[in-house]
């Protein structure tokens, strides 16, 4: 893998020859920056757990918080989720524009479990950008992109924004000149047919109600009764089993997640074990892991057992995440 972190990102106009190579790139697992309509993006295959892992790594982010699939059509979309009528209703109504539906993700979803951080739904949408549809069609995958900044700082709307946070992070920016909208997308969610706003954003609450002739309800507080966008609260996808770190011994009925070939003593008394990386890859083991969590959990077990995992790079949002899952609830 080449030591990205010495070059300098590429700034391309965003000609259909310089999509069509942004296209190789993703495909190929590297990160791409393009414009939507509402901010810039830094995408990724969506079906490729570690070019998910490296957009986290670039952004620095301290938690994986789950990410917005986009796609090219609602076609695209029906792959990914199941739809419910209203929801329908509001994709047919609003796509392509700064609407993002979640979801429940359908049990085929090529979705890597790290872009959903776990979860069983997936927040998609379909961007009114040209860019941003001719790439994700010359890819032919969804692509997931979060806001194309680092970590706690603000969304950016323009190429120059983005290279000015990521430009040692990312190898390629398609520039399309600034966004028209420059706030996030709005984000809903359908549960019994009752719409609520998870994130206000670029498509006024107004403008959603007066389509659908429903109320949209603001979401806050308690997710058992409302749906709410991670970030706020641990909505991510949280093991039954008590979750153990850096242990070195695997007690009777544990479960292990192992990392790299660092000896875990009493290892045959494992109920099941999964190795996160066995090359002690920081990218793969942040791909394997809500995947490898619901695997290693069940009524079956007292216990996970989590061997050490390094704290730089990635290592700090999978310690985050090991961290919150081990928490008393
Ligand atoms: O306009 C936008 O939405 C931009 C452009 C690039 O499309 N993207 C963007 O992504 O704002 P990001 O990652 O910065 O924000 C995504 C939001 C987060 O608040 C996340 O918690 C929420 O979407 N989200 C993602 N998946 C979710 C899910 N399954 N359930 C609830 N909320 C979800
Ligand atoms: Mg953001």
């Amino acid at each position: 893998m080449p030591n990205r972190s010495q070059e300098f990102a590429r700034i391309e106009q965003a000609t259909e020859e310089a999509i069509r190579l942004a296209a190789v790139h993703i495909r190929q697992g590297d990160l791409v920056a393009f414009p939507t309509e509402t901010v810039y993006g830094l995408g990724a295959d969506a079906t490729q757990g570690q070019a998910v892992a490296a957009i986290y790594e670039a952004k620095g982010r301290p938690s994986f918080n789950p990410l917005i699939a986009h796609v090219d059509s609602l076609a695209m979309a029906e792959a990914l989720v199941d739809f419910d009528p209203l929801s329908r209703r509001l994709a047919e109504t609003f796509w392509p524009g700064p609407l993002t539906l979640v979801l429940p993700m359908r049990p085929d979803c090529p979705v890597s479990s790290l872009a959903t951080a776990g979860l069983d739904t997936l927040a998609v949408r379909m961007p009114a950008h040209r860019v941003a549809l001719e790439l994700i069609r010359a890819a032919g995958v969804p692509i997931v992109a979060p806001s194309a900044n680092t970590s706690g700082h603000v969304s950016p709307t323009s190429a120059s924004h983005v290279y000015g946070d990521l430009s040692r992070r990312v190898p390629l920016i398609l520039d399309g000149g600034r966004t028209e909208v420059g706030l996030e997308s709005t984000i809903v969610q359908v549960r019994d047919d009752i719409p609520y706003l998870l994130r206000p954003g670029g498509l006024a609450r107004e403008e959603i109600e007066a389509a659908i002739g429903i109320a949209v309800v603001r979401s806050e507080g308690d997710p058992a009764t409302a749906p709410v966008a991670p970030g706020m609260l641990a909505s991510h996808y949280a093991p039954h089993a008590r979750v153990r770190l850096d242990a070195r011994r695997v007690e009777p009925g544990e479960a292990l997640l192992a990392f790299g070939g660092a000896s875990i003593h009493g290892i045959v008394e494992a109920t099941r074990i999964f190795n996160l990386s066995p090359s002690g890859n920081l990218r793969e083991a942040a791909a394997n892991l809500f995947d490898m969590l619901r695997r290693a959990d069940g009524d079956d077990i007292t216990g996970i057992a989590v061997a050490p995992i390094p704290t730089h790079g990635l290592g700090e949002a999978i310690r985050d995440r090991l961290t919150r899952a081990a928490a008393p609830r």
